[in-house]
């Protein structure tokens, strides 16, 4: 992996994946909205900044140019088709064979054998309605753009992330295939951990085609699957 670039890199998420990049020495470019171009001045020396909204063909097909590995923050923002139209944009302009990593939640089901408690469903129910009535945002719009993706030929992953807090990395994240797993059952991972698994996940190539459903290694249950694995 030698070039990557980040859509959606100045959110808390992106800021992570900018860092973790950096890290390892990818050469990063990073896709944030004009009005957000500030939030990086900081790396302005070390990252190329492209303006422009993530579903903006034009900059997607622009900043991906040359890249072995994308890295993407899906957000539903709107009622107009933001993520499906970022996801579309990534599968139709990265050059053929990158790795392409996408973000989401574990809302998202690939194969519709995950088991979700009867509260998670009213939850994810109540705030799709309730952010669609106030067109806030599209959450049936993530699951159309992940279904794109799960159609595509191209070298992904979908990272579902489990409910994110703010604090020190507990290491890479556990994963499982199915929401449902009891690795799970603690449903907390540190935002920068997500990151992390996003970024390991561009040079695992047994993640290639894989949703995995990630958490944190705080709890003894997730520990304890690391420890076997
Ligand atoms: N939050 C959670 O608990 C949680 C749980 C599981 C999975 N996830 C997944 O994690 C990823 C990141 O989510 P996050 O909650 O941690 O947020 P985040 O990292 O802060 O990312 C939010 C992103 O949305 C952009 N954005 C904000 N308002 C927008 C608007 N009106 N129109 C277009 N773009 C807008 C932000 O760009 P600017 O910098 O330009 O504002 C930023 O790139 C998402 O894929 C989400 O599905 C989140």
């Amino acid at each position: 992996m030698r070039k990557v670039c980040i859509i959606g890199g100045s959110g808390k998420l992106g800021r992570y994946l900018i860092a973790h990049c950096l890290e390892r020495g990818y050469d990063v470019t990073a896709v944030c909205r004009p009005e957000s171009v500030g939030k990086l001045a900081d790396l302005a020396d070390r990252i190329a900044v492209v303006p422009g909204r993530t579903d903006d063909r034009e900059v997607v097909a622009r900043a991906v140019t040359g890249c072995d590995g994308v890295l993407v923050v899906l957000v539903p923002f709107g009622v107009r088709g933001y993520s499906s139209g970022t996801a579309r944009a990534v599968l139709d302009h990265a050059e053929p064979g990158a790795r392409l990593v996408f973000s989401c939640g574990w809302h998202i089901t690939r194969d519709g054998r995950d088991r979700y408690t009867r509260r998670f469903r009213l939850m994810v129910r109540a705030m799709t309605v309730a952010a669609r009535a106030i067109r806030f945002a599209d959450i049936d719009d993530q699951v159309r753009a992940c279904e794109l993706i799960f159609a595509s030929d191209a070298a992904w992953t979908v990272v579902r992330g489990s409910d994110l807090a703010e604090g020190p990395s507990e290491g890479l994240p556990v994963w499982a295939r199915h929401v449902g797993d009891p690795v799970l059952a603690s449903n907390l991972t540190m935002r920068t951990d997500y990151a992390l698994f996003m970024v390991a996940a561009l040079t695992d190539d047994d993640l290639v085609h894989e949703a995995p459903a990630i958490v944190g290694r705080g709890t003894p249950s997730a520990r304890a699957h690391a420890e076997a694995a």
